[in-house]
């Protein structure tokens, strides 16, 4: 069967402008493919793991050869569980603001967890090049900023994404970006999320 993973990225619950856009995406995808398994991770309501001194040495053990205590043997299943979970996923949507520029910090945190050498990227010495080790699959960005063109020199949000998934395969990419968010009245707000509606459906339509 297959599997769709959302992964949500604003604290806002339903508040969410990137959540209540990913709602109108997957409403429209569930329409579409009503058999198809979908699953969110919201990433500020979950308990992502610490990527501290343990997981850090045991990420680079392979390379430098470190001997892993049983804790630290297991402190890094537990990351390699969460990339199992992301990599089940034939479609994956990333729904997220920007923040001062970026992603919000669980967004980097879960991608500071996926992106790891020999599992989802490897490299070669001889050519100094990096190389994605996931299958590509469709990756659908779902983003909102409330005043950073997209292009703009402060804009490390998409380019970030793009970057750091491609770099682990995915190169997939669909896109939807919501630029001004900041609206006086909630009605104003509605109304512009509103707009994105077409857009959504026809990019669930081609998800
Ligand atoms: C901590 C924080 C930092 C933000 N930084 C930016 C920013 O750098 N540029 C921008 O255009 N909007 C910024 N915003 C606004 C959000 O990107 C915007 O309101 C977005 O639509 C929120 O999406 P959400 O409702 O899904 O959380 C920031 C919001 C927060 C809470």
């Amino acid at each position: 069967m297959t599997k769709v993973l959302h992964v949500h990225a604003s604290p806002k619950r339903e508040y969410s402008a990137s959540g209540q856009m990913a709602d109108i995406f997957l409403d429209e995808y569930r329409k579409i493919n009503p058999a198809h398994e979908i699953e969110t991770l919201s990433l500020f309501e979950s308990d992502l793991p610490e990527f501290g001194f343990d997981q850090t040495t045991a990420k680079f053990a392979p390379i430098f050869g470190d001997q892993l205590t049983q804790e630290q043997e297991q402190k890094w299943q537990v990351i390699l569980d969460v990339i199992s979970r992301f990599d089940k996923a034939d479609k994956i949507i990333v729904s997220t603001p920007m923040w001062n520029g970026s992603i919000p910090y669980k967004l980097k945190h879960y991608i500071d967890i996926i992106v790891q050498p020999l599992v989802t990227f490897g490299f070669n010495p001889e050519t100094g090049e990096h190389f994605g080790l996931l299958k590509d699959r469709p990756l659908q960005f779902v983003l909102t900023r409330s005043s950073v063109p997209v292009g703009d020199p402060f804009d490390n949000q998409l380019p970030y994404l793009r970057s750091i998934f491609g770099f682990m395969g995915i190169l997939d990419h669909r896109v939807v970006v919501a630029e001004s968010t900041t609206r006086p009245t909630s009605e104003e707000r509605a109304q512009y999320i509103a707009e994105f509606s077409e857009i959504l459906k026809q990019a669930a339509a081609e998800f």
